[in-house]
Parts: C-alpha cells; sequence; structure tokens
C-alpha cells in the first residue's frame, strides 16, 4: 500500500497511476469519489448552499467503483464520467461535499474496499494520516502554486493558459486548498517530493525506487 498525498494539482493522480503501473498495483482515487459525489448531487436540483449531507449520501448511491486494468473507476449510473468530474461545476463544490463527515466517512470506506481488493497505489488529501495510517510508503508532493496552476489549466484548455488565465487558475488552486485545508495535512512519517521543477517521469521513478526500497 503506498499513500500519495497533496495540494491540488500537484501531481498525485498522474503519479500514482504511473507508480501502480511500474508496480504491478491497481491506482484508486479518492478525489475521484469526491467528485462524483458531488457530480451525483449536482445531476439533482437545488441550490448547493442548500444541500444537506443525506441528500449528497441519497444522491451518490449511483456512484460505484469498479475495477479496472490498473485502476479502479469512478462510476456514475454505471458509466465513466470523467468529463463531468473535472469540470468547473464539480471544481466548485467539491470541498463542501467533501467537509460533511458521513460523505468522508463513505468514501474512506470504498477506498477501503478497493485495498482489500489487492496491492494499491491510493491518492488524496489524508490517505496516509486518517484512512490507512499504515500504508507502507507516505509521500507528500508539493508544487508551487504557479506551477500547478500551469498544470491544470494546460490539461483543462489543452493548451498553454494566457497570463489571465493562467492567474485565475491559481487563484481557484489557492482557495480550493484554504477550504481543504482542515483534511489536507502530510502524515509525519510522509515523504515530501517538490514536483515544481521534475518531469512526470522523474517524479514517479522517485516514488517507485522509494516502493522498492520498503516493499
Ligand atoms: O485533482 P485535485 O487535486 O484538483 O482534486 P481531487 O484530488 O480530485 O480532489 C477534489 C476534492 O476532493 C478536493 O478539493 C477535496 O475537497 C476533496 N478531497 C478530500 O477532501 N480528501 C481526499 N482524500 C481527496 C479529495
Ligand atoms: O491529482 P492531482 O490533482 O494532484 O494532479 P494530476 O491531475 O495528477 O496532475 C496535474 C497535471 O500535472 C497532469 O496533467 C500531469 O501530467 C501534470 N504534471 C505533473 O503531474 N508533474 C509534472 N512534473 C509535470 C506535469
Amino acid at each position: 500500500m503506498i499513500a500519495i498525498d497533496g495540494p491540488a494539482a500537484s501531481g498525485k493522480s498522474s503519479t500514482a497511476r504511473a507508480v501502480a503501473a511500474a508496480l504491478g498495483f491497481r491506482q484508486a482515487d479518492s478525489g475521484a469519489l469526491y467528485r462524483a459525489a458531488t457530480a451525483a448531487r449536482l445531476r439533482v436540483a437545488g441550490a448547493p448552499e442548500s444541500w444537506t449531507e443525506d441528500s449528497v449520501l441519497d444522491a451518490a448511491r449511483v456512484v460505484s467503483v469498479r475495477p479496472a486494468a490498473g485502476v479502479f473507476e469512478a462510476l456514475i449510473d454505471g458509466e465513466v464520467a470523467d468529463a463531468e468530474l473535472r469540470g468547473a461545476p464539480v471544481t466548485a463544490q467539491v470541498s463542501r461535499v467533501a467537509a460533511m463527515p458521513g460523505v468522508r466517512a463513505w468514501v474512506n470506506e470504498r477506498m477501503r474496499e478497493c485495498a482489500a481488493m489487492g496491492p494499491i497505489v491510493v491518492d488524496g488529501r489524508d490517505m496516509g494520516t486518517v484512512v490507512f495510517p499504515g500504508a507502507t510508503l507516505k509521500v507528500w508532493l508539493v508544487a508551487s502554486t504557479a506551477e500547478r496552476a500551469r498544470r491544470r489549466s494546460a490539461e483543462l484548455l489543452g493548451r498553454m493558459p494566457s497570463e489571465e488565465e493562467h492567474v485565475l487558475e491559481a487563484a481557484q488552486l489557492e482557495a480550493r486548498d484554504a477550504r481543504d485545508s482542515r483534511q489536507s495535512q502530510p502524515a509525519a512519517d510522509a515523504v515530501r517530493i517538490d514536483t515544481t521543477l521534475l518531469t512526470p517521469e522523474e517524479q514517479a521513478a522517485r516514488i517507485v525506487a522509494l516502493a522498492r526500497q520498503r516493499l
């Protein structure tokens, strides 16, 4: 079990997937489950300010997790909905949903079910602290806000962002980090890796090397 946590767009999911592929593990992204619960609730009517925990958990009954090659997929109504999960409406509301204790318990239970199915790389904010405190290796990934905003905008836009788009994305990432701060702390025994100046391949290779030392 390898746990990779860190702030928004620090490279957790793509790195976790690469590390899982190198080790022959599966990857499970807890953020995708918070996003799927949020997306499922958004499909039901009602202003987000008035969402209750019960209404989110009720909506989330259509969310499931399916083991696939190298990854656990989060599904809504049995279907992959990645564009919806990554879209702006979900990103704007996901921290509100993630602050609900019952939703956290629901996600944690799904993650433990995934972990019971075999060797796994999990990623999120509190995998190494709350959900899997006994993980063999815990990594806390960080990168400068400017670099994280560049990466996330490039991913969402499919091109380099303009100066204006970059500044807006950076502000949104920092606002989300602030809203997520309660459940987003490194474990005392986590290895901190700053990826600002690393390539995706370099950061994955470092974690694979650390994992091989410990496994
Ligand atoms: O990819 P990015 O880092 O932008 O976000 P994510 O990992 O997809 O997570 C989306 C949201 O879910 C975060 O902004 C948190 O509000 C919440 N989350 C959480 O509270 N705890 C986790 N373990 C993972 C995600
Ligand atoms: O899961 P999280 O939000 O932490 O990040 P991600 O979605 O895995 O990564 C955000 C984007 O940064 C992806 O498009 C990565 O390919 C890219 N990236 C990276 O993770 N590390 C680098 N050194 C350079 C780019």
